[in-house]
């Protein structure tokens, strides 16, 4: 192999690097945020008819949910009714008594006299997992019309149904709907818990809402997120964080599409609305909470919205271009609800919910994989309007078109690993004259890619190499999915894994990071000879990619015949550094942690990695007189 190393070329995108998160595979709800009572509201079963096909709809899963089997448990799914003693009650979901317009359902408590006590158990998200000596901030809104405030008592509970925790709690706001707090500490550590709400007072009682939070999420905030799933997105060093979706912007309707409006304000008032990934979302996980998100991380906001066109999985509908017209509206509000003045209508919203200073908002994408020419005519009216506002926000096409000006365009790649090491050559040609490139979507899937394992990761970092040199044109990219909590994959693969405890990066998280710890600062003229060997590639394809980077010191090297990689020493002759050939050396360790980490998550499906694949970066040895 020989490389020769010219000139300095162009910088390396300093915005190459950043995450897309997408609610799916409960990647929000049941994952990042921190709520442990599934189903809230109690509306998770209020599904609408647009959204329940006969079809199945299997994405890249072979464990993927159909939808004819959605909501097995009924009308109150993650509840469960309570007894003890004597006494007779029942439950059910009433549609008449709600505490939030947007969340037409309450859960109704029917207790007869009698001793003993009756209620209702959430299972949380796959159980709750608690932790001896943490506290957990309860809040409930119920109502009891002949008994006010009623007697009610909280207790957390382990896997075998033990008290593990409880409390009597005290109504704090008055009303008619009456609001309870109580801060709950667990005295043993179960991730099978479950919560507890039992009543010693016989009549109906309804509860419109009930909510679990550890007190430790991250940066001690009420309606919080996972401390361990944030530092896994803060481990990657992101650029920016795209936001919400993915196809859930779009929806499979306009009930069903993403509206940030509904996402802001006092979480027990939001409207939740179904998701197209198969569960409805309480939107607590809202625009505010993504900005937050982006700030804590120390990356640039990246809004994706719908511009006006549902999800193409199910047969897009265009909504009219006056509908459009208020959508535009509703983007110029969510800009200045991120970014304007405490003294501006939204911008005042921002400061009422805690937060006066501007957030990091630096890009706007317009829909979502859209195309074709109703897309280009909702575009053009997005663009006007968004350019001619705010012209220091970047804006994203979701395609080329002929009529109208694209400063960035988002392009997909989800394939198999062959097919990427082939891609690492897709910009070599590209149009220096623009528009740049946003790789929005990419990840080697299919069935040799599994739920994540090295054959990907290789594949993936090939075609990185490929984004790096051409970073004068390909400005940013995004692997996707972000997160799946194992318990629904609805896509696989994914980045990170979790359930209510753990979390593993699969090999392509590494690959991410090592990526963007080392992204260098100059791309170089690199011209490679590659005699490919017979036996030194795996399913047809040769060596990968090569990427100088980081003061003329460091190389990167993807290849997937890592052995011969090994055997053969890679030798440069490096134009403008003395001597003229160095000796190499190769770090690949993270990529192996990931496999072999305490407590992982992460299998690796093809045991037979180390014949077929290593991923490297190799650094020029120091100190032997080369440098
Ligand atoms: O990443 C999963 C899905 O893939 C996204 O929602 C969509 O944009 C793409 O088709």
């Amino acid at each position: 192999i020989i490389v020769d190393v010219s000139r300095p070329l162009f910088p390396v995108s300093p915005t190459l690097y950043g995450l897309f998160f997408e609610e799916i595979n409960h990647a929000g709800d049941g994952g990042i945020y921190a709520e442990m009572v599934r189903n809230r509201s109690f509306s998770d079963a209020v599904i609408p008819a647009r959204c329940r096909p006969k079809e199945r709809n299997v994405f890249h899963s072979p464990s993927a949910k159909g939808f004819d089997i959605l909501m097995p448990e009924g009308d109150l799914p993650g509840w469960h009714l309570f007894v003890e003693g004597p006494r007779k009650a029942e439950m059910s979901a009433d549609d008449l008594e709600f505490l939030a317009p947007g969340n037409p359902r309450s859960l109704r408590l029917e207790v007869g006299e009698g001793s003993g006590s009756a209620g209702i158990v959430n299972e949380g998200f796959w159980g709750m997992s608690f932790v001896a000596g943490e506290s957990y901030r309860l809040t409930v809104f119920a109502k009891s019309p002949n008994v006010k405030p009623f007697s009610l008592k909280g207790a957390l509970l382990d896997g075998k149904g033990h008290a593990i925790g409880q409390t009597d709690l005290q109504p704090i706001e008055e009303g008619e709907w009456v609001r309870y707090e109580a801060v709950i500490q667990a005295s043993a550590t179960d991730a099978a818990g479950k919560l507890q709400l039992a009543t010693a007072d016989a009549g109906t009682h309804w509860f419109g809402y009930v909510s679990l939070f550890p007190v430790n999420t991250h940066k001690q905030r009420p309606n919080g997120l996972r401390p361990d799933l944030v530092n896994m997105l803060k481990g990657l060093h992101p650029a920016f964080l795209r936001f919400p979706g993915g196809c859930f912007v779009e929806g499979f309707s306009c009930e069903t599409a993403y509206d940030w409006k509904a996402t802001i304000g006092p979480v027990h008032l939001r409207r939740g609305h179904w998701n197209l990934w198969q569960y409805r979302v309480t939107n607590g996980l809202g625009f505010h909470e993504y900005l937050e998100l982006c700030e804590d991380i120390g990356a640039a906001g990246m809004y994706v919205f719908n511009c006006g066109i549902t999800c193409q999985m199910r047969g897009e509908e265009f909504m009219s271009l006056e509908k459009v017209e208020s959508l535009i509206q509703d983007t110029l509000d969510a800009i200045e609800y991120a970014t304007g003045p405490v003294n501006s209508v939204w911008g005042a919203k921002r400061a009422a919910a805690g937060h006066p200073e501007p957030f990091p908002l630096k890009y706007l994408e317009i829909g979502n994989e859209n195309m074709g020419p109703e897309y280009e005519k909702r575009y053009k009216m997005f663009y006007e309007a968004l350019s001619r506002k705010h012209p220091e926000l970047i804006l994203i096409a979701n395609e080329k078109m002929e009529h109208a000006r694209v400063d960035v365009i988002d392009d997909h790649f989800y394939a198999h690993d062959g097919y990427f090491h082939t891609l690492s050559g897709k910009y070599d040609k590209a149009d220096r004259r623009g528009p740049k490139v946003y790789v929005g979507e990419y990840a080697v899937v299919g069935a040799g890619a599994g739920r994540g394992n090295l054959r990907g990761a290789v594949g993936e970092a090939a075609f990185l190499t490929g984004l790096e040199r051409n970073s004068d044109v390909v400005t940013m990219s995004s692997y996707a999915p972000l997160f799946v909590n194992v318990n629904d994959r609805s896509w696989n693969p994914d980045l990170i894994q979790f359930d209510n405890r753990r979390v593993c990066g699969i090999p392509s998280y590494y690959v991410q990071k090592i990526f963007a710890e080392n992204a260098g600062d100059q791309v170089l003229d690199i011209k490679v000879e590659c005699p490919v060997e017979e036996g030194a590639t795996s399913g047809g394809v040769g060596f990968g990619t090569w990427q100088a980077i980081s003061e003329y010191k460091d190389l990167k090297v993807v290849s997937s015949g890592g052995e011969v990689l090994y055997e053969n020493p890679l030798t440069g002759d490096f134009k403008g550094l003395k001597p003229s050939s160095g000796k190499w050396e190769f770090h690949d360790g993270a990529l192996r942690q990931c496999e072999y980490g305490q407590n992982h998550l992460c299998l690796l499906e093809d045991k037979n990695w180390k014949d077929y694949t290593v991923t490297c970066r190799a650094r020029l040895i120091e100190g032997n007189g080369v440098m």
